[in-house]
């Protein structure tokens, strides 16, 4: 086998990340004489119960890659997708998948990057949570600007095809310089469509400039729409690469002429060439700069910039999950790690005695302290933190008593090492790992249980219906 060949596969298994596997017999450059070996393909494009023609794109010793060509004969689980964009954006990866096949292959790759990568086997793995909303589900969309259309196949052979140079829409898979056009999104709302649909007409047919990232030139750079489930108010982002008040003025006036429902446009400013759709400042045009939403009765403050769980109704499931693994009895002190806009510490906090929680973004403690003021909480406290450089000594300067709970709610790259240590310093009775990586999570865990802590259970979360991203909730008691 090398790369270029077109084989038949069986698709037999589902990895980590989307791709089905196919195990073939075959000897390897260093199996032993006589010694058959299974040989892997991860084969992009394909699902358990497939048969496929796929061509190799990347031959190893062990394992090769391959995307499928053509389906001989599908799985079936195999639905149609509902999506225009399908076969390109990549962001729904597994929208041709059943919804109970996706959770099962969820549960089920929780369970091997547990096993296999943790080397966990005494523990109880929970059901996965579903999520009620399969679609519609964001509350946060995130497009972008780019002055290279990326045209679909048809599109490319499409003389009528106008604005090759203005696309507003998302990347798509591993193309960073070109943006697929997308006027309706299966994943936010109806409302969120018709603004990223307005923004590109308002901004083409004015010729404004897209920022490049090759020449750093150019104003336009991101349109980020948040919108509220529980309550109506909906969020216009626009983050250009300098200021240009006429111009958003006209902008903001117009927009909220045509879509009522905004509640507030604002502008974000980058200034930096890396491209993050967050601001080095911003500037409200309409309404209040933010917008409420609302989880297990409580309400939150949401600004442009600070990190809230994407999907509103099943985010209070997550924390629902986070609280029951915690089995509070009201006298606890919780440190709640990564914190957000203090959505977890405020869910907690009628049932524990004081919650403390770290968090690096500004805006974002800002916001957890409005949160904290808004819904009475007088039992928790927000500190500016980067867990991984001064965690111990923020504790020790303002004086915290110890955790008897930790939550920590990292980012993909999981916990420094630093922080897992000083966990192991503060040595909480009980720590609940509520983690959008499994792989990370079982890499931070392992070093938990390696110094005197046991894993409890597990259960995941389904926060992305037909994407291959998994949230997982861990309990860990010391032993
Ligand atoms: C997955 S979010 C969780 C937020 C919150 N728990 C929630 O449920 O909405 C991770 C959070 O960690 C914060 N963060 C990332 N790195 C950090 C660090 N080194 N120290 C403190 N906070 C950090 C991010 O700003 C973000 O708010």
């Amino acid at each position: 086998m090398k790369k270029g060949d077109k084989i038949e596969l069986d698709i037999t298994g589902y990895a980590y990340e989307g791709k089905g596997i196919s195990k073939i017999d075959f000897e390897t450059e260093d199996s032993e004489k006589d010694n058959l070996n299974k040989f892997v393909v991860f084969v992009n494009g394909s699902y358990p119960g497939d048969k496929v023609k796929a061509s190799i794109k990347k031959k190893k010793s062990r394992y090769a890659e391959a995307i499928v060509d053509e389906i001989l004969v599908p799985s079936p689980h195999r639905i149609e997708a509902k999506c225009n964009y399908f076969n390109y954006c990549g962001g729904c990866k597994a929208q041709d998948l059943n919804y109970e096949t996706q959770l099962k292959y969820k549960e089920e790759q929780v369970r091997e990057v547990f096993e296999k990568l943790g080397g966990f086997s005494d523990f109880e793995s929970l059901p996965i949570f579903a999520s009620e909303k399969i679609f519609f589900y964001r509350n946060k969309m995130e497009f972008s600007f780019a002055d290279k259309r990326w045209l679909t196949p048809d599109e490319l052979n499409n003389d009528k095809i106008e604005n090759r140079n203005f696309a507003l829409g998302l990347h798509i898979p591993r193309i960073f310089d070109k943006v697929l056009d997308i006027e309706e999104c299966w994943l936010q709302s109806e409302a969120s469509n018709k603004i990223l649909n307005f923004t590109r007409e308002f901004f083409r047919k004015r010729d404004v400039s897209i920022y490049s990232t090759k020449t750093h030139e150019g104003f336009l750079r991101n349109l980020i729409i948040k919108t509220a489930h529980h309550t109506n108010d909906l969020m216009v982002n626009l983050v250009t690469s300098s200021e240009n008040e006429e111009l958003l003025k006209e902008f903001s006036d117009q927009i909220i002429a045509q879509i009522p429902e905004i509640t507030t446009v604002i502008n974000n400013v980058n200034l930096k060439k890396s491209q993050t759709a967050i601001g080095d400042f911003e500037k409200v045009y309409f309404g209040e700069g933010f917008i409420f939403d609302v989880i297990g009765g409580f309400k939150f403050r949401i600004s442009a910039n600070s990190f809230f769980q994407t999907n509103t109704l099943q985010a209070e499931n997550l924390y629902e999950t986070a609280k029951e693994f915690a089995d509070l009895k009201g006298d606890e002190i919780i440190y709640d790690l990564y914190s957000g806009a203090g959505t977890i510490s405020i869910f907690v906090s009628k049932n524990a005695k004081m919650v403390f929680g770290f968090e690096s973004v500004d805006p974002a403690v800002a916001d957890a302290k409005v949160n904290a003021e808004i819904n009475n909480i007088k039992n928790v406290r927000f500190f500016t933190a980067n867990l991984d450089k001064s965690f111990l000594s923020i504790i020790k300067e303002k004086n915290t008593p110890k955790p008897d709970l930790i939550i920590a709610d990292p980012p993909r790259s999981g916990m420094n090492p630093k922080t897992v240590s000083d966990i192991l310093t503060l040595k909480p009775k009980k720590i609940v790992y509520v983690s959008c990586n499994p792989s990370t999570q079982a890499r931070d865990i392992k070093v938990l249980i390696e110094n005197g802590y046991k894993l409890i259970k597990s259960r995941a979360v389904d926060m992305f219906p037909h994407t291959y991203h998994i949230e997982n909730v861990a309990l860990l008691e010391i032993i």
